[in-house]
């Protein structure tokens, strides 16, 4: 039987996606020959990544606005160098807002001046800071959309004329926003795209060249635009069923439409959080995120028998990052109500019970 797989990356991808990408491991557009076999420079590659990188655009609504889109290696880790890399000159901003936004500030400092704007560090992360005091004459600001180790999603991104870097690995594709109010947004595929493997970056290109320092060809945006995100080799299958995962949103109506059935489902988990007596949850109201759910039992006693009956309802991957603790329900594009519904039904039978 199928699982309700609220894994926090790698994690559920849409069935249809899992198929097609299957049967292009035993032959790729008919040709005989499997997608992990061809050339990446063979036509029927070369035409993947660009839809892959088309689609990107589409969806964000940043066709025709000088925005470049990549599919890069290293994880969104590696975009922590990078950013700062190709962008850091003498002083950038960081909103600290988890874990992933201290690694990347641990990164950029090799490179320059870091200045953290705000920090929730003190709170372990449980609210996104706000009323951000932004000093003047930084190279860019760096903000994290979704927090997925704390369940925290900013809502208002600040209004500034810096550059703004933004790392959406676990929300992207989830929500409308203005995407062209972002410099630079890089995200880990393997949440709302496709499997671990490769990285999106949506880069404004004139944004780059600015920067004395000499940047080696495998970390320099600019060489990778140049070439079409084909200047090495590609994580072929990865970027492949990152497209698949793209074209199935595009058919599912794009970011509006999923953003409908992710507020549906983030609605239907905190009501449920909020009205049963034996769960609380971690994030700050306000600041919750429609991806990442995280709670507690109010009494860790029940655990054992909470345990048991998620498991036996068929749920996945609900247990907290050590760091929170409890639970955490990932909700990303490609889980359905139903499954929400699933565990939000053994919440209130564990009430009834207990
Ligand atoms: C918000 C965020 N940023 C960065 C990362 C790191 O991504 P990667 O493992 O692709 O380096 C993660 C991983 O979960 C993440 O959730």
């Amino acid at each position: 039987m199928k699982k309700h797989n609220f894994s926090a990356g790698p994690c559920i991808l849409p069935q249809e996606v899992f198929k097609e990408a299957s049967q292009a491991i035993l032959d790729f557009n008919n040709s005989g020959l499997s997608i992990l076999e061809i050339s990446h420079r063979s036509k029927d590659f070369v035409d993947v990544m660009e839809e892959a990188r088309t689609l990107a655009l589409e969806l964000l609504g940043l066709e025709g606005k000088g925005y470049k889109a990549l599919f890069l290696q290293g994880g969104a880790s590696s975009q922590f160098l990078m950013v700062a890399y190709n962008l850091l000159q003498t002083k950038a901003g960081y909103l600290n807002t988890g874990a992933w936004s201290d690694k990347a500030i641990k990164e950029a400092k090799f490179f320059g001046e870091v200045i953290e704007v705000a920090s929730s560090k003190d709170a372990n992360f449980n609210f996104i800071p706000k009323d951000l005091d932004i000093p003047k004459g930084l190279d860019y600001l760096h903000l994290t959309s979704n927090n997925t180790i704390y369940g925290t999603q900013l809502k208002n991104f600040p209004s500034t004329t810096t550059n703004l870097v933004c790392d959406m690995s676990s929300d992207i594709f989830s929500r409308q926003l203005d995407f062209s109010k972002f410099s630079l947004i890089y995200a880990g595929a393997q949440k709302n795209m496709g499997p671990a493997g490769t990285t999106l970056v949506v880069i404004k290109e004139d944004i780059l060249g600015k920067i004395e320092r000499q940047i080696p060809s495998m970390l320099d945006y600019q060489v990778h635009i140049n070439k079409a995100s084909m200047f090495n080799t590609p994580p072929v299958f990865p970027v492949y069923t990152s497209m698949l995962t793209l074209r199935w949103l595009k058919k599912y109506g794009g970011i509006t439409a999923i953003e409908e059935l992710n507020e549906k489902k983030a609605n239907l988990i905190y009501s449920e959080i909020d009205l049963n007596p034996l769960f609380k949850g971690f994030a700050a109201k306000e600041d919750r995120s429609n991806m990442n759910a995280t709670f507690t039992l109010v009494n860790e006693d029940l655990k054992e028998t909470f345990d048991a009956m998620w498991k036996e309802a068929g749920i996945n991957g609900i247990n907290g990052h050590r760091s929170v603790g409890g639970y955490r329900a990932s909700m990303y594009n490609a889980l359905s109500l139903e499954s929400v519904a699933t565990l939000v039904d053994v919440m209130s039978d564990l009430e009834r019970k207990a």
